[in-house]
């Protein structure tokens, strides 16, 4: 994030603390709960945004030398990802040429070549057919032919896409837009793989990426959690394209105030959080970024996960930032960041979001109303409906107690 961003941010966050305000779309919207009980949605959402457009499987550091290698089955198919020999980003369909079966089984390690555990159909980093056993009994197999299924893929900024259509690819620094020079400030392709978990969530998968769009729930339900540390009700919020970047308001910003600006960094006074069509929040933390992925379950409306891993800036780059040591979240181990995360995003926000999924099946309401004060959500579901063809939201004038008879 260039410098000059950071201060503005970081004035602009001021600025709210002093005036009493905060971000203000200027009207309030209706969004319908069909949005998040739908099947035909909820499909029309799998086929479009999961199985027909680039996804972020992970930063860089998940493939951290050459011969590194992931597999995922989050798209709902097996894909390898691997890092080749010279060190190049590839990702595949991760099944055998010969009878279709997974090739490789493990979920993630270094190797040189990928044998296939049915017949021992052997590939390489790159994909290719390197050997069929006892070939002269088999017949002739034309190699060049059955090299795994290679999908488009793209490591940009120290993140890692890939498209599970193999027929699509795609232009990465188009759908960043501005962002993608942002993201290339933080220095994401030095970040290394720390630990990952899983959280499983009954609701939409909608309503778990919603929890990450607003603020104004911060001195409730986090109230003993994050409320201490954060200002709520206060951000600063930008849109790129479909994606955004969210400006939470740590309390420490009042430590900048009055010292030169040469000095701030942006981790000192926020935690930016970078959302990325379809189904990330990237949360930036003096420890590392956070990545959360959020997938449905294919075709269920009502179920969802959250894969969510943890990075570590290198030391060099997190003492450039200069966090004063009792508020630098990279002193902490491993596990208190992971206990941390999963006490507020686990234990608070994704039981709110499971409880609004109740509320959605219960008929109770049409539509949930999201306020001035609620950009994010204004803007993740606009780009959705408008992405799937669907009605703009309604914008409503009146008061919210007339809204919502
Ligand atoms: S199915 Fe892979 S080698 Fe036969
Ligand atoms: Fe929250």
């Amino acid at each position: 994030m260039q410098h000059e961003e950071q201060v503005r941010v970081l004035k602009g966050l001021m600025d709210h603390l002093d005036r009493g305000t905060n971000v203000d779309v200027g009207y309030q919207v209706k969004n319908p709960t069909a949005s998040y009980t739908s099947p035909e949605i909820a499909a029309q959402e799998w086929e479009s945004f999961f199985q027909d457009y680039p996804h972020l499987l992970g930063l860089s550091g998940e493939l951290p030398e050459p011969g590194s290698f992931f597999t995922s089955t989050d798209l709902g198919k097996p894909i390898l990802c691997t890092r080749d020999m010279d060190g190049t980003f590839h990702a595949f369909l991760n099944v055998c040429r010969h009878r279709g079966v997974v090739v490789e089984t493990a979920e993630r390690g270094r190797k040189k070549l990928f044998s296939c555990p049915f017949h021992a159909w052997t590939y390489s980093t790159t994909g290719d057919l390197v050997a069929v056993p006892k070939e002269d009994h088999f017949g002739a197999v034309d190699k060049s032919c059955h090299s795994l299924v290679a999908l488009p893929a793209v490591e940009r900024h120290g993140l890692l896409w890939v498209s599970p259509n193999p027929e699509h690819s795609f232009d990465i620094d188009d759908l960043l837009g501005d962002l993608g020079d942002e993201l290339g400030h933080w220095n994401m392709e030095a970040c290394a793989r720390h630990d990952a978990t899983t959280y499983k969530h009954a609701c939409n998968w909608k309503l778990a990426n919603d929890t990450f769009g607003e603020t104004y729930h911060f001195e409730t339900l986090h109230r003993d959690t994050l409320s201490p540390s954060f200002y709520g009700n206060v951000q600063m919020y930008d849109t790129y394209k479909r994606n955004h970047r969210m400006a939470l308001c740590l309390r420490s910003i009042d430590s900048m105030r009055g010292t030169p600006t040469d000095s701030w960094h942006i981790l000192r006074g926020t935690a930016p959080v970078y959302y990325l069509f379809p189904n990330i929040q990237l949360v930036m933390t003096g420890g590392g970024p956070i990545l959360v992925r959020i997938y449905p379950d294919a075709g269920d409306p009502s179920n969802s996960r959250s894969e969510i891993t943890w990075y570590t800036f290198p030391e060099e780059v997190r003492r450039s930032f200069g966090i004063p040591e009792e508020q630098d979240e990279g002193r902490l181990s491993i596990t208190d960041r992971m206990e941390g995360f999963a006490a507020i995003i686990e234990a608070e926000d994704y039981v709110v979001a499971a409880s609004s999924q109740v509320g959605a099946l219960s008929g109770a309401q049409d539509f949930v109303t999201f306020g001035r004060n609620e950009p994010a959500l204004h803007h993740y579901h606009s780009t959705f409906r408008k992405a799937l063809g669907q009605e703009p939201l309604e914008t409503l004038e009146s008061p919210i107690s007339s809204a919502a008879e």
